[in-house]
């Protein structure tokens, strides 16, 4: 099985780099063509008009998020 990353951009979408299938509510797939792009980019602010995807609206209407994950304890 191959790993999956999802990346969380600051003020932007979720980057979600290896294989994985997006599909609708009612399970159809979003067509994809990795040989293409290797990540996909999901959208977070819910302004893209290409949804669930990013089509960078995300830019112009003030969308903030800046998550970050907890310091790994050694
Ligand atoms: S996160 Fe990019 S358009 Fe919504």
């Amino acid at each position: 099985m191959s790993e999956v990353t999802i990346r969380c951009r600051v003020d932007g979408p979720y980057v979600v780099e290896g294989p994985v299938r997006v599909t609708d509510a009612e399970g159809n797939p979003f067509p994809l063509d990795y040989s293409k792009k290797p990540a996909i980019a999901l959208c977070r602010c819910g302004h893209s008009r290409q949804r669930p995807f990013c089509d960078g609206s995300h830019r112009h209407n003030g969308f903030q998020s800046a998550e970050q994950a907890p310091a790994e304890s050694g």
